[in-house]
């Protein structure tokens, strides 16, 4: 399988903040106390989430199928090591990882990018210990569509998103808000399809999120969707 992001990997370390770990609060309380737990974290990229989870005591395998990003990760693990390994592998086998070896799972803003939704969820349950819990973000499905557009309200002039195409499930490759080199496409799938394939892998959900960002558009509507739930 081809990794679109090795085209990409610079930019893409460069963009979500290099050598830093990731500062997402909403992250941070729903994965909550991790210290001394194994995690596994599922489409790792350059690491960035991978090193906020090791930085809170926990020991991370870090999964991708980019080998220039693993790379990255593996650089900024030189430069402080906090004991991550990474792993070459596909989300969608999560091959070479045990049966019921971690007790925590996640996937930040990944699934979009990986073709098999079922299979990739599917393998996180495989991994998981019984009782085990997993954190996913995503792009919303419902705001990030593969036809969108905005329109300022000509009474009070703040932003609203249109969506279209919700029901057009598949990969598209539409323009984004962010330099040309990044984006690399995903897939578009509607939020039923995420919590279907998620209860068809024993993973029952007990948290939704969705939080406003400070920017015209995303203080509207959201931006990102988090999901919290464990493996039943
Ligand atoms: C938007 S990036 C997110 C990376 C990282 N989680 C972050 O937030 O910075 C999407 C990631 O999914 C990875 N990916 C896509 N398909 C994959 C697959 N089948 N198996 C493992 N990783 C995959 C890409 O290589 C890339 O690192």
């Amino acid at each position: 399988m081809r990794a679109k992001y090795d085209e990409v990997a610079a930019d893409y370390d460069e963009w979500v903040g290099g050598s830093s770990a990731l500062d997402d609060p909403t992250f941070a309380e729903l994965t909550g106390e991790v210290a001394g737990q194994e995690i596994c974290v599922v489409a790792c990229g350059q690491g960035r989430e991978a090193r906020y989870l090791a930085t809170q005591g926990a020991v991370v395998t870090g999964v991708d199928l980019s080998e220039k990003l693993l790379e990255i990760a593996r650089l900024h693990e030189e430069t402080e090591a906090l004991g991550i390994a990474y792993r070459h592998g596909d989300a969608h086998t999560l091959e070479g990882l045990a049966d019921d070896s971690f007790d925590g799972v996640v996937c930040y803003m990944a699934l979009m990018d990986i073709p098999s939704l079922d299979d990739a969820v599917r393998s996180m349950a495989r991994v998981l210990k019984p009782g085990g819990w997993f954190v996913l973000c995503i792009v919303h499905p419902c705001f990030k569509t593969p036809a969108t557009g905005e329109i300022v309200d000509h009474v009070d002039q703040s932003v609203r998103r249109t969506v279209g195409k919700y029901f057009v499930e598949g990969y598209w490759h539409g323009p984004g808000r962010h330099r040309d080199a990044l984006p690399v496409g995903a897939y578009h799938r509607m939020i039923s399809t995420y919590v279907n394939a998620l209860a068809a892998a024993g993973l029952v959900i007990d948290q939704l999120r969705e939080v406003p960002a400070d920017t015209p558009v995303w203080r509207e509507v959201p931006q990102l969707l988090y999901v919290r739930g464990r493996l039943s």
